[in-house]
């Protein structure tokens, strides 16, 4: 595709391909049991779809749910408001959880997910990011499994956005401009 010069690459479709293999190993080590895989969508949506196979691979049965999350803005700054768009059908009493989502950054949207998922009798939750963003939290919360630490910069690609566009880049990139007006992310 040549319509997204202006995008610079920071981890390509090898790179990856070859991590979720990684972390669905790592997530089997953990020997969850009844497992139910709660996506939050929608930045998530295609880092969900590979790791799922990636877990079939490795010999994991597990249900599928998803969770519409959006966490709104006021100008710049996260306002901490954390509200269900879609929520999840299955009853989660009794379950191991993998809670899937795209980046961690602030940790507000894991934690609200995680606490959730506790809330209504989840046995375990545990959680996994594509990327994460060191230094950046607002609340005390890390992923138990973490695709790759990610540069202080805003990225899209690989199902993130910025300003609803960019989803389909197979590779997780930076737009330059969206780095100096980052009012025009949406963290949907
Ligand atoms: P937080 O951890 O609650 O601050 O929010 C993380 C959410 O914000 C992610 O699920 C993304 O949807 C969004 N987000 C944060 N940083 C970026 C970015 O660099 N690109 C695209 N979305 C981002
Ligand atoms: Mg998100």
């Amino acid at each position: 595709m040549t319509g997204t010069p202006r995008i610079r690459v920071l981890f390509n479709e090898e790179t990856i391909a070859k991590r979720n293999e990684e972390l669905a190993q790592d997530i089997a080590r953990s020997n969850p049991e009844n497992l139910l895989v709660v996506a939050v969508l929608k930045g998530s949506f295609m880092f969900a779809a590979d790791l799922l196979r990636a877990l079939h691979r490795v010999g994991l049965e597990p249900q599928v749910e998803f969770v519409h999350l959006s966490s709104y803005l006021d100008g710049t700054v996260s306002t901490g408001n954390v509200t269900i768009l879609r929520d999840v059908e299955s009853d989660v009493r009794g379950r191991d959880i993998l809670l899937v989502d795209d980046i961690l950054e602030s940790g507000r949207t894991v934690t609200f997910a995680k606490d959730l998922l506790m809330a209504r009798g989840a046995k375990r939750v545990l959680t996994t990011v594509l990327l994460e963003k060191p230094g950046k939290r607002a609340v005390s919360i890390e992923a138990d499994f973490v695709g790759f630490t990610c540069p202080d910069l805003f990225v899209v690609g690989y199902g993130m956005d910025v300003a609803h566009s960019y989803r389909q880049l197979p590779f997780v990139g930076v737009v330059d401009h969206a780095n100096q007006d980052p009012d025009l992310f949406d963290k949907a």
